[in-house]
C-alpha cells in the first residue's frame, strides 16, 4: 500500500462479520503483528472463523476497520465474568502491517470506547502490553489509558523475556 494514496476518511469502522475471517487471518499472520499481540503467526483461518462465530454478542464487542472492501484492522473488547472484576472488560487491537501509523488504530479505539459507553455498563477497561511495544502504548495513552501495574519477564518478546505493562481506563458515566 502506498501511504500517499491512503485516505483515512474512507476507512469505515463496523462490527465484524463472519466473512471477515480471511482478512483478519492475513493481519494476524504477519510475524511482527503476531509478536506484538503475543499470538502465533501460523494461526489457522478456521480458528479465527470459529472465534468470530462462537463468541456471544453479549460478551464481546468486535469491530473491524474496512478500507476499499478489505478489513485492515480490528479492535475487540471482552466482558470479564470474574466477579472480583465487576464490570471490567479486556481490550485488544491490531492493524495490518501495511496500514500502521496512519490513524486506523485511533479510529478503532475511538469507536470501541464509544460502543462501550453506548451499549454496555462497563466501568473499566483493562489490557496488558509488552513493555517494549511503544506504538501500542502510545495509542493507549492517547485514549487515556494509564499504567497500573507491571509483571517482570512474563513472556518471550522478540527473542528476550519481556515485562508486561498493565493499563486501565475508567469509563466516565453518570450513575
Ligand atoms: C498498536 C497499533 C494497533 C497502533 O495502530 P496504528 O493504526 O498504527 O495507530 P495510529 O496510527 O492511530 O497511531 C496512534 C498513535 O501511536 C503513534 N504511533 C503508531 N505507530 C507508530 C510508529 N510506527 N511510530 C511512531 N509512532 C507511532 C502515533 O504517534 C499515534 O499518535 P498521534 O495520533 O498522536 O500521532 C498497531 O501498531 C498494531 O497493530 N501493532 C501490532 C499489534 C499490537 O501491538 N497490538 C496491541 C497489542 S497489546
Amino acid at each position: 500500500m502506498s501511504k500517499k494514496s491512503f485516505n483515512i476518511k474512507e476507512v469505515k469502522i463496523r462490527p465484524v462479520r463472519a466473512d471477515d475471517y480471511k482478512d483478519i487471518h492475513e493481519i494476524m499472520s504477519n510475524p511482527e503483528v503476531a509478536l506484538d499481540l503475543g499470538t502465533l503467526p501460523w494461526v489457522k483461518e478456521d480458528e479465527i472463523k470459529n472465534n468470530i462465530e462462537k463468541s456471544k454478542s453479549t460478551e464481546r464487542i468486535h469491530l473491524v476497520a474496512e478500507y476499499g472492501g478489505k478489513v485492515i484492522g480490528f479492535a475487540s473488547s471482552y466482558y470479564d465474568q470474574d466477579f472480583s472484576r465487576f464490570l471490567t472488560a479486556d481490550v485488544a487491537v491490531a492493524v495490518h502491517r501495511d496500514y500502521q501509523n496512519s490513524g486506523v488504530g485511533s479510529c478503532l479505539m475511538e469507536k470501541l470506547i464509544q460502543y462501550i459507553k453506548d451499549f454496555t455498563a462497563i466501568l473499566r477497561l483493562e489490557l496488558g502490553v509488552f513493555a517494549d511495544n511503544e506504538n501500542a502504548i502510545k495509542l493507549y495513552k492517547k485514549f487515556g489509558f494509564r499504567q497500573y501495574g507491571r509483571d517482570k519477564m512474563v513472556g518471550l518478546y522478540k527473542g528476550k523475556m519481556e515485562d508486561h505493562i498493565f493499563m486501565s481506563l475508567h469509563i466516565d458515566r453518570k450513575l
